[in-house]
């Protein structure tokens, strides 16, 4: 077959609709723009709807274009040779217009034609709709493929898995479709061998949908106003086959970006050890380039979108590390993407300092805990009686380690075990429960809550304890009350004298350079008598019940307390102490503030 580039096929395509009096249009944002039933753009026709749907498109009634387009549903997945969670999909479109005659004449002509991609028929396959209760077998279809020149024997008919398409989300238009294969040559994998099997002899590469239907919430169909045609075809799974490539990351797609990293790491891809972490790093970088480089572009977060960048970053980081390969280097590799597709897509190079700058923001966040997180689950997977991680733990390492839990479900694979992801479930809407709780108690009277002031300052607190302990001599410090708002700390403590301008002065510079230091910041449960014999400072009442935390900052401190606390001092700002006055007889009190430049 003809060898062909992945910007020779897009442009070919293009140009043979326009050819065809299409209107080549942009690609869409990532981020659909009226559709609240799906996160992002799944397809080249998502965009399309409301014109799928009658409005009027101001570039006509035949449209054709190189969609961007995000499926997540399989992240866990990538890292075979199949799965990607970006891709492009080129299209064409009869809004009202077309229909089944010039779709099928011009899908056969694009695959077969030696001007074009010059695929022998032979080597072609083709799928048509067989029929159900709702909608009639497609004999106009397989009867058109015949008459272009597409031998019966290669026209298979198959059911509604495999032969309807749509819709995109809960509801939207739909229809029956053919889809065209590439017969890969490989045995036939048994007598009923079809393109409906998954053996690999045939793979999948364009899809005509011809659509008549709208799909009610109730799982009803309706007819459409008029009938439109709408095609996808995958630019990497067409480049891959063609070119007779076993995956996608073989082709000139990921060029450049496996010569990136195959650099930085030192590393060889291929070789059986790292090649999943390569793919992994490839594919998720390259997500996220185009999340984050979107004309409505997303950052990460602990919601929606932004909580699948986030899922995204986080595993490449994890695979990275398999690699050697440094935070930096996943913004270096998300330029060389922004390098290959900057003259398609001219909004990567606008937000090429921002993807860079956000790329290496989650790398700095993640890299704080990864190590550790990464530890503490390897101690509770040792530990555990049984194969089931319980749901508290998962919980515990998304919020101390920040570990999205299908990461913690991917290493529960990787041993043989699984998550309790309903205990997750459970875990994380308690936690919603209490910081709402906290919040409404805070503007009620001051109480402590969990925003990322507060935290701070928690971790700020534990500093400057350690710092009394150590600065103010003579005096056996033991703290006797603690309030902390958003705005400040406030401490309270046993000692028999005002501490003095210089001893305050030092224990300021303590804090700040332990801050600095950018220390990490661990947190360990354990019975009350081991984190006594731990040395840990705290106060030990019943109140803890049977297990008490225990943070410790590096080998600075070690303190039992409930948190929540930031993970690492280098997170904290400038230490700023406001006040120091009598609070009570032998008791002394603190204010403090941090500032954040
Ligand atoms: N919308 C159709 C698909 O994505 C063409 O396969």
């Amino acid at each position: 077959m003809k060898q062909i580039t992945s910007q020779e096929l897009k442009t070919m395509y293009l140009n043979f609709f326009e050819e065809k009096g299409h209107a080549i249009i942009p690609s869409a944002s990532l981020i659909p723009e009226n559709d609240p039933t799906v996160l992002f753009t799944t397809a080249g026709m998502h965009p399309l709807v409301p014109y799928l749907l009658g409005e009027k498109h101001p570039a006509g009634k035949r449209l054709t274009d190189v969609q961007k387009c995000v499926r997540t549903g399989d992240i866990d997945d990538v890292g075979d040779d199949t799965h990607c969670t970006f891709f492009e999909m080129m299209g064409n479109w009869s809004l009202g217009d077309y229909f089944k005659t010039e779709a099928i004449a011009w899908s056969f002509e694009f695959l077969t034609s030696e001007k074009y991609l010059d695929i022998p028929v032979t080597k072609l396959a083709v799928t048509v709709f067989e029929g159900d209760e709702n909608a009639p077998r497609d004999e106009e279809s397989a009867d058109l493929w015949a008459k272009n020149g597409m031998p019966r024997d290669r026209i298979f008919y198959l059911g509604k898995k495999d032969n309807w398409w749509g819709p995109a989300g809960v509801t939207g238009p739909c229809g029956p479709d053919t889809e065209m294969f590439i017969d890969t040559g490989k045995e036939a994998c048994s007598d009923t061998c079809s393109p409906a099997c998954s053996c690999g002899k045939y793979i999948e590469i364009w899809n005509d949908v011809f659509m008549q239907y709208y799909k009610n919430e109730d799982g009803t169909y309706t007819p459409l106003a008029h009938m439109n045609v709408d095609t996808g075809m995958g630019v990497e799974r067409t480049v891959c086959t063609i070119n007779g490539k076993n995956t996608v990351y073989d082709t000139d797609l990921f060029q450049e970006a496996r010569a990136f990293l195959e650099k930085v790491s030192g590393k060889k891809y291929g070789d059986d050890d790292n090649q999943k972490a390569f793919r992994v790093v490839l594919d998720h970088v390259r997500t996220a380039t185009f999340m984050l480089g979107d004309v409505r572009g997303i950052t990460p977060s602990n919601v929606d979108q932004g909580y699948v960048l986030r899922r995204l970053l986080r595993r490449a980081i994890r695979f990275a590390m398999n690699l050697d390969i440094q935070g930096a280097d996943l913004a270096g590799l998300a330029m060389v993407y922004v390098e290959k597709y900057k003259d398609s897509y001219t909004e990567l190079t606008v937000a090429k300092d921002l993807i860079a700058n956000e790329i290496i923001k989650e790398v700095e966040k993640f890299s704080k805990t990864i190590t550790q997180g990464l530890k503490e689950f390897a101690k509770v997977a040792s530990f555990i009686k049984g194969d089931v991680i319980p749901g508290k733990t998962a919980f515990r390492l998304y919020d101390t380690f920040g570990f999205p839990v299908e990461m913690t479900e991917e290493l529960a694979t990787e041993k043989n075990m699984t998550v309790d992801r309903e205990g997750y479930e459970t875990a994380y809407q308690e936690h919603q429960k209490k910081s709402q709780v906290g919040s409404e108690q805070r503007f009620k009277g001051g109480l402590a809550d969990s925003s990322e002031l507060t935290t701070n300052l928690h971790t700020a607190t534990h500093l400057m304890h350690e710092a009394l302990r150590k600065v103010v001599t003579g005096e056996d410090i033991v703290q006797r009350g603690a309030n902390i708002t958003a705005e400040r700390l406030r401490f309270d403590f046993s000692c028999s004298r005002p501490v003095t301008k210089e001893e305050l002065a030092e224990v300021e510079k303590i804090v700040n350079d332990a801050i600095n230091a950018k220390l990490p910041v661990d947190c360990v449960e354990m019975p009350i008598a081991e984190a006594q014999a731990k040395g840990a400072v705290g106060i030990f009442t019943s109140k803890y019940g049977e297990n008490v935390k225990v943070y410790t900052i590096n080998d600075y401190s070690c303190e039992i307390c409930g948190g929540p606390h930031a993970t690492n001092t280098g997170e904290l700002g400038r230490f700023k102490i406001k006040k120091e006055q009598s609070s009570s007889s032998g008791v002394r009190r603190i204010k403090a503030v941090l500032i954040t430049e």
